[in-house]
C-alpha cells in the first residue's frame, strides 16, 4: 500500500484515541506549534512539521516503557510515511532509540521537545502566568535553578541546539513565540497585563 502523507486532523484523533491526559495533549499542541513556528521560520513544510511534533508522544501514555518503539509500531500499522515516523523517533535519541537526529526538522524536534516543558513551568510561576509577555531570560534565569523542573534535562536541550548551530537563547526564543500562538490551548495566556 503506497503511503500517504497524515492530515493534521488524522494525526489529532489518533494522539487522542491513545493520550486521555490533558498535559500530555497540551504539550502535543505545544510541541507543534513549536515546530510549525521553526518550519514557517525555515522556509520549511509546515503541515509535515506540525504533524509530526504533534504525534511524537503517541505511545507515552500507555507505553512509558516502549516509548518511541511503540509509537513505530502503531504508524506503521497506520501506514505513515517512513520519513514521518523517522523523526518522530529520533527525539528519542540517546534515551529510548538509537536513531540519531540527521535533518533540521528531527534535529528541531529534540532541541525542543523539553524545551517546552521548562517554559511552560517557567510561565507558571511569573505574576502573569503567561508566555505572552516572556522573554528568553526568564527562562535563562531558571535554567541555572537545577531544582527547578528538575525532570527537565538541560542537556538534550544544549545538545540540540549545538546541532542547529544556535545559541540557547535563540531557541528559547523560538520556542516562546511559537508557544504563544496555542497559549490559549495550553492553558499559558494567563494575564499579560498583570506586571510584577
Ligand atoms: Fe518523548
Ligand atoms: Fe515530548
Amino acid at each position: 500500500m503506497a503511503e500517504v502523507k497524515p492530515s493534521r486532523e488524522e494525526a489529532f484523533s489518533l494522539l487522542k484515541k491513545y493520550n486521555k491526559n490533558e498535559g500530555l495533549i497540551k504539550h502535543a499542541l505545544a510541541v507543534e506549534a513549536v515546530l510549525r513556528y521553526c518550519a514557517r521560520k525555515r522556509g520549511q513544510d509546515e503541515e509535515k512539521w506540525g504533524v509530526i511534533g504533534l504525534i511524537h508522544d503517541l505511545d507515552y501514555e500507555q507505553f512509558p516503557e516502549q516509548h518511541c518503539r511503540k509509537t513505530e509500531e502503531i504508524l506503521v500499522c497506520e501506514n505513515w510515511p517512513k520519513e514521518y515516523i523517522r523523526a518522530v523517533v529520533s527525539h528519542g535519541w540517546g534515551i529510548c532509540t538509537d536513531v540519531e537526529p540527521q535533518n533540521d526538522l528531527e534535529k528541531v524536534l529534540y532541541a525542543v521537545d523539553e524545551l517546552t516543558g521548562l517554559i511552560a513551568a517557567t510561565a507558571l510561576v511569573r505574576p502573569s502566568k503567561s508566555v505572552m509577555d516572556m522573554k528568553a531570560k526568564s527562562v535563562k534565569k531558571k535554567w541555572k535553578d537545577k531544582s527547578f523542573a528538575a525532570g527537565v534535562n538541560r542537556d538534550i536541550i544544549e545538545k540540540g541546539a549545538e546541532m542547529l548551530g544556535m545559541e540557547v537563547s535563540e531557541l528559547i526564543t523560538d520556542v516562546i513565540m511559537g508557544m504563544r500562538d496555542v497559549a490559549e490551548e495550553i492553558g499559558l495566556r494567563g494575564n499579560p497585563d498583570v506586571s510584577g
